[in-house]
């Protein structure tokens, strides 16, 4: 069987890492052989970049999409190729497109943030999974609403609008996540289902 590389994205807390496992599970259930795996990656250089987001080193936002570049390009070349070529599904949970929507968000130029990302392997099939930032800051924090939260969900507001544009212009499948986790899955599972009878 040929393999597939398949991608989710979406802001933070739409649920990516849920949603990732139970496609993994279903995908198992049902006999395929599929690598579960994320960016940032485990790599040195995925550390890095996680450590420059929690603010425990500063650098600038161009470095910072380029760390994360960097880590893409070994993530690829050790675990993403080599599995699709043994013919596993892999499924990455964050890819190229989350350096798009959050690169532009932190005022990276968008034409530069495409032409680093232009050698980077497309999906087979990428879906982003949509939430109302209130939905998602409420998901991690478990609080409604307050002025502390105001920049936060003004941040991921337009994030989600970057990646719905992002959405169109790559054709990803956007499936809306502000549900019930069993009721999304099932939303994935069927556009996964689908277009693994058509490849
Ligand atoms: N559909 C859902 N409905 C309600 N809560 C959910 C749903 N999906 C995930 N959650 C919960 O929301 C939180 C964030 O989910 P998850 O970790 O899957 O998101 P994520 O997109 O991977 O977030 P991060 O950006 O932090 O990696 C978790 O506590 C999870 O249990
Ligand atoms: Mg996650």
């Amino acid at each position: 069987m040929k393999g597939k590389f398949i991608v989710l994205e979406g802001i933070d807390g739409s649920g990516l890492s849920t949603q990732s496992v139970m496609l993994a599970n279903r995908l198992r259930t049902s006999g395929r052989s599929v690598v579960l795996t994320k960016e940032p990656t485990t790599s040195i250089v995925g550390g890095l970049s996680k450590a420059a987001l929690n603010g425990e080193w500063m650098t600038s936002p161009r470095a910072m999409q380029l760390l994360f570049c960097a880590d893409r390009a070994h993530h690829l070349e050790n675990t993403i190729e080599p599995a699709v070529s043994r013919g596993k599904i892999v499924i990455c949970d964050r890819y190229l497109f989350s350096t798009l929507a959050y690169g532009y968000v932190s005022k990276v130029n968008y034409k530069w943030l495409r032409y680093i990302n232009l050698n980077f392997r497309m999906p087979d099939l990428g879906i982003l999974i949509d939430v109302p930032a209130k939905t998602s800051i409420y998901r991690l924090s478990g609080e409604e609403d307050n002025l502390q939260l105001f920049s936060d969900r003004e941040r991921l507001t337009k994030v989600r609008q970057m990646y719905l544009h992002v959405a169109r212009e790559f054709h990803l499948k956007v499936v809306d996540g502000d549900a019930d986790a069993a009721i999304v899955s099932e939303k994935i599972g069927g556009i996964v289902d689908k277009f693994l009878a058509k490849n």
